[in-house]
């Protein structure tokens, strides 16, 4: 048995591949799909007779923030069109509240000896990338088929008195694709205010608008704040990064009044205005929600057959090496060996051609206690190219199975 998978291994070896199934990016076909972007003409006075070649708006023009209003279901007022990327108005909200704090309300963060963060996991590595970069401490946060396992919550709340918010991703979670239930995000929301009024949950919409096939539909998260008046607790990110250009798309914030406010204060320490050209050509290109989901749906059509393949390919695996998540929606599929592999298997990946994201590294810290998960990012790479790296990985996958 071990004989023929290294006998397979060396014939996938010999063929010099090289594939990076490291990252979750858009092929190029998706990002075609938005060329309509690269020309045409953009009338530079916009709503409210704003000249757009001029400084001015720092919180986007209102035809952006509208959209943005649309896509969250959030008050205009209280929604942000900010620049490409939504990573970086998570990131400067961490820092206001770590710089500014929350006026009448809580000190900086900066004040306090330690202070703690949630992360749920498996997570976003960027995620973990920017609390560590503040010291802030990441304890993890289990993931069940509903979003977050709230007995966990309560255990970690219970242990600890330093926690100042969440980091989550509740629709197709990097990268284990959970969709997070109302009745789950709701019961969080009123245990984490319960804990601290000033409890922040970060909502990483990456993936709002991202399904590839029937997924449950989730009340947006603005209204379900609001109802338990916990407006003040939740920050919604998202933006067009995976629906236009990666990097050069529109990001989109809402959030309560306070931290709002805050919000503002820090922007104008590092920003005087977002690219307002760029938030009128993509609002002349993309216009509302329902054509936004008739673009998102060209997206479907061609990655769907991607994590189809990937699919397969491991459900052809001997049941006893490991599971894996069968998403529909967002840019991932997970594997989770049975045995402490992981490491192992991107080690021999890498000797056969394919590179796949660090093991570890849906984790904060990078460690994985169990060393079982690994994230797999198919849409960047043709499907044949797929196919070849689904083989390697999956007698990889088997041959550490059996060396352990
Ligand atoms: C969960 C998550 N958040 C944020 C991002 C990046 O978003 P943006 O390009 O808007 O900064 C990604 C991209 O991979 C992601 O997976």
């Amino acid at each position: 048995m071990l004989e023929d998978l290294r006998q397979k291994y060396d014939t996938l070896k010999s063929l010099n591949l090289a594939i990076d199934l490291t990252r979750g990016k858009p092929h190029a076909d998706q990002l075609d799909l938005s060329n309509e972007l690269l020309h045409g003409e953009v009338d530079f006075i916009g709503e409210n007779d704003i000249d757009l070649r001029n400084y001015g708006e720092p919180i986007g023009i209102i035809e952006a923030r509208k959209l943005g209003a649309e896509l969250l279901d959030s008050k205009l007022e209280l929604t942000m069109a900010g620049e490409q990327s939504s990573y970086l108005l998570m990131t400067q909200m961490i820092l206001g509240r770590f710089l500014l704090g929350l006026e009448g309300r809580e000190q900086p963060w900066r004040k306090e000896e330690e202070i703690a963060f949630l992360c749920t996991v498996p997570g976003f590595d960027r995620h973990f990338a920017t609390l560590d970069g503040f010291g802030i401490k990441m304890l993890t946060l289990n993931l069940c088929e509903d979003g977050i396992d709230l007995q966990h919550l309560q255990e970690r709340l219970q242990e600890n008195n330093n926690i100042k918010g969440i980091i989550c991703v509740p629709r197709h979670s990097n990268p284990s694709g959970e969709v997070f239930t109302d009745q789950n995000i709701a019961s969080f929301l009123e245990l984490t205010k319960a804990y601290n009024p000033n409890f922040i949950n970060l909502f990483d919409h990456a993936y709002l608008i991202h399904d590839f096939a029937k997924t449950l539909k989730q009340t947006p998260i603005p209204l379900l704040a609001q109802q338990i008046g916990a407006l003040d607790n939740i920050a919604v990110f998202t933006s067009f990064s995976k629906v236009t250009f990666g990097g050069g798309g529109l990001s989109f914030l809402t959030t309560g009044p306070d931290n709002f406010a805050m919000l503002q204060q820090v922007r104008n320490m590092m920003v005087i205005c977002p690219d307002k050209i760029n938030q009128k050509r993509h609002v002349n290109f993309l216009q509302n929600k329902e054509n936004i989901q008739i673009h998102m749906q060209k997206h479907a059509t061609l990655i769907k057959p991607k994590f189809d393949l990937v699919v397969d390919k491991l459900k052809r695996l001997p049941k006893t090496c490991g599971t894996f998540t069968e998403p529909t929606g967002g840019y991932f599929v997970t594997y989770y060996a049975s045995k402490p592999v992981a490491k192992r298997i991107v080690e021999l990946c890498k000797g056969a051609g394919l590179l796949l994201t660090p093991a570890g590294s849906t984790f904060p810290y990078g460690n994985d206690p169990n060393d079982a998960v690994l994230r797999i990012a198919p849409t960047y790479i043709d499907l044949q190219q797929l196919e070849l790296a689904m083989d390697i990985f999956t007698v990889a996958a088997q041959i550490a199975d059996i060396e352990i």
